[in-house]
C-alpha cells in the first residue's frame, strides 16, 4: 500500500486509512539490549519468579528454566510473520499471523503430545501451526535451526476459541480439512455447473470484434454539479490521464464551476429491490471501462453497447434461492456517503455478481456433505474481498492504468469506481491455492478442537494447558464482527458480538468495558495454564489507555511478563530480518505464572527516561523504536503507558529542540 500515491478513497472516507495508521511499529528489545540476560534462551529472574496470588499455589516458573537454551533466539530476534503461502493466501482474515511463525513458538514452548490454547483464534492459524510442528516445513526447519531452537518435531494437539462465525468454520476446515484431491475434484464440479448456467453474463467482446470474455469491470458514480445539476460520471470527472491521476477537483463540463470530487452529490435512483419485493434508493453506477480477454490476449476499452445490452439481460435474471438479503447491521464502519443505499448484503453487489455467486453456491449443494464445508469456504475466500463493490482499483506511481486490488482490509469502504470481477474465473483460480494449504494440514494425528464461543467462559479443566499462543484484538482497531457480516450472511448466521472484546461506540464498548472482557479471558487463560506453561501474546496499540487494558488483563490474571520481542509483519525475508536485527511489527509477550512484575527502572522524570532509552546503544534509534521500546518497558514493568504515539513523538521533538541530550 505505501507505494500507492493515491487511492480512490476521499477524505471524508477516512476511517481506514486512520485505523490502520493506528497501526504503529513496534520495535522491541533488539538482540544485544543489555538489560535482560547476555545468556541465549535464558529468561531474566525467571526462575526466581513465584506466585502467590489467586490461591494459587507457590509455583517457580518452570517453563523458562535457566540456561536450558529452548527458547534460543526466540525472544531476542524479531521474528518475520509472512505474508505468502498458500495457507496465508486460501482465506484472507484481518490482522492474520503466519502459521509457519506461530509454529516456530508451539513447536519451542511444547513437546509433542502437548495441547496449545488460542483463546482469540481467528482464522485458526495457531491449529494450523499444531499441525505443522506435526510435518514441519523446510523452511521452519530451516528457521528453527537459525533461532538455535532444539525443537522436537511432532504431533501436537490444539484448543481453539473463536466467538466469530466464519472464524470458527474457518478454523475448523483449515485444521481438518477434507482430503485435497476430493475436494479439488468437487471444486471443479461446481464451478463448471456455475460457469454452465452463467458464464454468459461476462461474455464481452475484444476491441477488433473476437469474442472473449470480461476479466473485470470499473464501474463509476454519478455526480451531479451543485451549481447547474449537470449529472457526469464520477470517471469522466476525475480520471486523468498521462500521468494517470484521480482529480481532487474538476471543472463541471456545463458551467465550468469547480467542484470537489469527492464531496461533489451522488445522484441516486429509486430501484424495486427484486429479493425483498419492496423500492430502495441506490446510488446510480454506470459501466467506466471494460477488461477483457480473448484466447491468450488481454484487452481493455470503453465500454460499448453490447455490454449494455448484456447487462439488461442480467436484470431480467432471476437471483438463485439461497442468496442472502439481510439487513446489514452497521456499526462503527457506517459511512453515510459511501454506504448510502447499502443496508442488505445484497446491496454490496452487482446483480452479475450476486447470481454469479449465487450459481456457485447453489451447486455446493450438489456434493457430498463432507466437502461442503470447505467448498463453502472456497467461494467465500473471494466473495467479500473480490467480488463486492468493496473490490477497487488505486493509482500506483509510475503505472498507466489502474492497479487492481481488493476490498480494502478492516473497513466496508465502497469506492467511487468498484470494481467487478469475474467471480467465476476468479473463484476456479483459487481451487490450487485451497487444495495446496489443505495438504499442509490434511492427514496427521494431532487434534484441533475449535469452539465457536467466547473465551470469557473455557470448557477446559484448570491447570490442563501446555501452551498458549494468542492475538488479542487491539483495541478498536478492526471490527471483525461487523466485517464478517458480509461473508456470514451467505452461512445465514452472525457473530453474537455481545461478548466480542473490542472497544466500539457502536456497540457501546469504551476502553473499560474491553479491559473488563480481556481481564475475564485471561483470568480463564491463567486458570487453565498448568504451573510451568507460558502464553506468548501478540498485540499492538498506539493507544495508551489499549496498553493499560492489556497490562491490567495480565496482571488481575496473576500473570507477568517474563520476555518480549517483536512479530515482524513486513514481506521481507527471514535472513533481512534477522541481519537488520530491528524491524517494525506487534509486539510479543511471553507471559507467565507470577505476581511480581519486573521492578521498575529508576526513571526519573519521563523526559529522563525517553533520553536513557535514546542513549541505549549509543546509536540513533527512529521514534517508532523509542516508542515501542518505551511501551514494552511500561508493560513489563506493570505502571501504565502515559503517552500514546504522536504525544511521545511530540515530546521527543521538544527535547530536541530545547537541546536536552
Ligand atoms: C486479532 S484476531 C486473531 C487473528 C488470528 N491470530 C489469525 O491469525 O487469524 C482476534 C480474534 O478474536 C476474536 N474475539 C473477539 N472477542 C472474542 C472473545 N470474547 N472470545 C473469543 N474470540 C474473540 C475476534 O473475532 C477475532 O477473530
Amino acid at each position: 500500500m505505501e507505494n500507492y500515491t493515491h487511492d480512490v478513497q476521499p477524505r471524508e472516507e477516512s476511517r481506514g486509512t486512520s485505523a490502520h495508521a493506528e497501526q504503529l511499529e513496534l520495535e522491541l528489545r533488539p538482540a544485544n539490549q543489555p538489560e535482560r540476560s547476555h545468556e541465549v534462551g535464558v529468561a531474566s529472574g525467571a526462575s526466581a519468579r513465584t506466585s502467590s496470588g489467586q490461591g494459587r499455589p507457590e509455583v517457580t516458573n518452570r517453563a523458562l528454566p535457566v540456561g536450558d537454551g529452548r527458547l534460543g533466539h526466540l525472544y531476542s530476534t524479531p521474528i518475520p510473520s509472512r505474508r505468502s503461502g498458500a495457507v496465508y493466501n486460501a482465506f484472507s482474515y484481518p490482522t492474520k499471523i503466519d502459521p509457519e511463525a506461530i509454529a516456530l513458538f508451539v513447536a519451542a514452548h511444547t513437546a509433542p503430545g502437548d495441547t496449545v490454547l488460542d483463546v482469540f483464534a481467528g482464522s485458526g492459524t495457531t491449529g494450523i501451526a499444531a499441525r505443522l510442528c506435526e510435518h514441519p516445513t523446510v523452511e521452519m526447519q530451516r528457521r528453527a535451526r537459525e533461532l538455535g531452537l532444539p525443537v522436537e518435531w511432532g504431533p501436537r494437539h490444539a484448543v481453539l476459541y473463536e466467538l466469530g462465525v466464519i472464524g470458527a468454520l474457518l478454523s475448523r476446515t483449515m485444521c481438518d480439512p477434507p482430503d485435497p484431491a476430493a475436494f479439488q475434484a468437487a471444486a471443479q464440479r461446481v464451478v463448471t455447473a456455475a460457469a454452465d448456467d452463467y458464464s454468459w453474463m461476462y461474455d464481452a467482446e475484444a476491441p477488433d470484434g473476437q469474442g472473449g470474455a470480461l476479466r473485470h469491470a470499473i464501474w463509476s458514480d454519478v455526480v451531479a454539479c451543485s451549481c447547474c445539476g449537470h449529472e457526469v460520471t464520477y470517471w469522466d470527472l476525475a480520471v486523468g490521464r498521462e500521468p494517470l491521476t484521480l482529480r481532487k477537483a474538476a471543472e463541471c463540463p456545463a458551467c465550468k464551476s469547480t467542484m470537489s470530487t469527492s464531496e461533489a452529490r451522488r445522484v441516486t435512483d429509486v430501484v424495486h429491490d427484486s429479493l425483498t419485493g419492496s423500492d430502495s434508493t441506490q446510488r446510480r453506477r454506470v459501466l467506466a471501462h471494460v477488461y477483457g480477454r480473448s484466447g491468450s490476449t488481454t484487452w481493455h476499452r470503453p465500454p460499448q453497447p453490447g455490454d449494455l445490452d448484456l447487462i439488461e439481460r442480467v436484470l431480467e435474471q432471476p437471483i438463485p434461492a439461497g442468496v442472502p438479503s439481510s439487513a446489514i447491521r452497521w456499526g462503527d464502519l457506517y459511512r453515510s456517503g459511501y454506504h448510502q443505499g447499502i443496508e442488505r448484503v445484497h446491496h454490496f453487489y452487482t446483480r452479475r455478481n450476486l447470481i454469479a455467486l449465487g450459481g456457485l453456491w447453489a451447486a455446493i449443494d450438489n456434493e457430498p456433505g463432507e466437502l461442503r464445508d470447505a467448498l463453502r469456504l472456497l467461494v467465500l475466500s473471494y466473495n467479500a474481498t473480490h467480488s463486492t463493490l468493496m473490490t477497487r482499483v488505486v493509482v500506483k506511481t509510475g503505472m498507466k492504468d489502474f492497479v487492481l486490488t481488493g476490498a480494502q482490509s478492516g473497513v466496508l469502504y465502497v469506492s467511487s469506481l468498484p470494481v467487478e470481477k469475474n467471480v467465476i474465473e476468479g473463484v476456479r483460480r483459487k481451487i490450487e491455492t485451497f487444495k495446496s494449504a489443505f495438504s499442509t494440514s490434511h492427514g496427521g494425528s494431532g487434534t484441533v478442537r475449535v469452539v465457536n464461543a467466547s473465551s470469557t467462559q473455557l470448557d477446559l479443566a484448570d491447570r490442563s494447558i501446555d501452551y498458549v499462543f494468542t492475538d488479542p484484538p487491539f483495541g478498536g482497531f478492526i471490527p471483525y464482527s461487523e466485517i464478517n457480516q458480509v461473508n456470514e450472511a451467505w452461512l445465514g448466521t452472525t457473530t453474537d458480538d455481545t461478548e466480542e472484546a473490542i472497544v466500539s461506540p457502536a456497540q457501546r464498548k469504551g476502553v473499560s468495558e474491553y479491559g473488563a472482557l480481556m481481564k475475564r479471558v485471561f483470568a480463564e487463560v491463567a486458570r487453565v495454564m498448568k504451573d510451568d506453561a507460558a502464553a506468548t501474546v501478540v498485540f499492538h496499540s498506539s493507544k495508551p489507555d489499549v496498553w493499560g487494558a492489556l497490562g491490567g488483563a495480565f496482571t488481575s490474571a496473576g500473570l507477568v511478563v517474563e520476555r518480549t520481542n517483536v512479530l515482524d509483519k513486513t514481506q521481507v525475508s527471514f535472513k533481512q530480518v534477522v541481519s537488520e536485527g530491528s524491524t517494525r511489527g506487534d509486539a510479543i509477550f511471553l507471559l507467565a505464572h507470577g505476581t511480581e512484575a519486573r521492578p521498575a527502572d529508576s526513571v526519573g522524570d519521563l523526559a529522563r527516561e525517553i533520553l536513557d532509552l535514546r542513549t541505549l546503544h549509543g546509536q540513533e534509534l527512529s521514534p517508532q523504536h523509542l516508542y515501542s521500546r518505551y511501551v514494552a518497558r511500561c508493560v513489563e514493568e506493570g505502571r501504565s503507558v502515559e503517552l500514546n504515539a504522536p504525544d511521545f513523538y511530540a515530546r521527543l521533538k521538544s527535547l530536541d529542540e530545547v537541546g536536552v541530550t
